[in-house]
């Protein structure tokens, strides 16, 4: 692989450690810690730490998009092996879910913390953790993929 390609690779994966590293901390070591504080504690504290996580997301999707399409352009692009559309097609999905969570449920939580309407708020928590565990899901099966690629 050339110098190019191999710091693409670096940043797809930096990106990829950034996005599927900060939702396995949010879903599995946030979410339970909380679980036991009021709403009006809560969910102030989420619409803060979300707010912050989704920019690292969205920097993550930017660079994993980049690197990921140069990376697919360098291993053939039509002719890249299939294991790599794979890994495309599921990254484009996780980036749809991520844009749905980020433009349409995150708002909620936001108007939800400052109308103070807490069960409001809490429905759409609970939207943003079912999405978290579909993109986490989805994230480790890329991962897969990606492995699984090597021996094409
Ligand atoms: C637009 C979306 C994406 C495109 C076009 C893309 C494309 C690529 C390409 C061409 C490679 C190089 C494969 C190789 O070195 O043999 C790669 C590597 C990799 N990608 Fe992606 N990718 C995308 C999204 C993702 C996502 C969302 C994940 C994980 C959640 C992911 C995980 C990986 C991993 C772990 C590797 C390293 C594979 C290895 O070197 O064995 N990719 N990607």
């Amino acid at each position: 692989m050339s110098i190019a390609m191999n710091a693409a690779l670096f940043l797809h994966l930096a990106a990829v450690v950034v996005w599927v590293g900060g939702m396995v901390f949010a879903q599995f070591c946030l979410r339970p810690t909380l679980a036991d504080v009021s709403p009006q504690l809560r969910l102030p504290l989420v619409e803060a730490a979300f707010g912050r996580f989704l920019n690292w997301v969205g920097v993550a999707v930017f660079v994993i998009l980049v690197s990921g399409g140069f990376l697919l352009v360098a291993f053939g692009g039509g002719r890249a092996p299939w294991p790599l559309h794979l890994m495309a097609a599921l990254g484009v999905v996780m980036m749809l879910v991520f844009g749905h969570l980020r433009f349409a449920v995150f708002p909620r939580i936001k108007r939800a913390v400052q109308a103070q309407k807490w069960p409001d708020g809490a429905r759409a928590v609970e939207s943003m953790r079912r999405l978290v565990l579909v993109n986490l899901v989805i994230g480790f099966v890329t991962i897969g993929v990606a492995v699984y690629s090597r021996g094409f």
